[in-house]
């Protein structure tokens, strides 16, 4: 598991065995989504701070270095929180 805090100070957990998307979605956040499956790149979500575990197929090794973007459909936490742009 691991947390997500949000830009009004919120704090979500995302358990193992759920997406960040569906958390965040359960949470009130509209976030777009289409393929649910790392491939579309509709769900791409900013990064504040924290190190992303990056699970997608959209994203460029080097755009997976700059951990600047995240699709909260598959990907998950590296560290123990992530701040989104949210
Ligand atoms: Fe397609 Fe997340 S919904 S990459």
């Amino acid at each position: 598991p691991f947390e997500i805090e949000l830009a009004d100070g919120r704090v979500l957990t995302v358990p193992a065995d759920r997406s960040a998307l569906s958390v965040l979605a359960e949470a009130g956040l509209d976030i777009l989504s289409s393929c649910e499956e790392g491939t579309c790149g509709t769900c791409e979500v900013e990064i504040v701070k924290g190190e992303v575990d990056h699970r997608d197929t959209v994203l460029t090794p080097e755009e997976k270095e700059e951990n600047c973007s995240m699709m909260v459909c598959v990907s998950r936490a590296a560290c123990a929180r992530l701040k989104l742009d949210l």
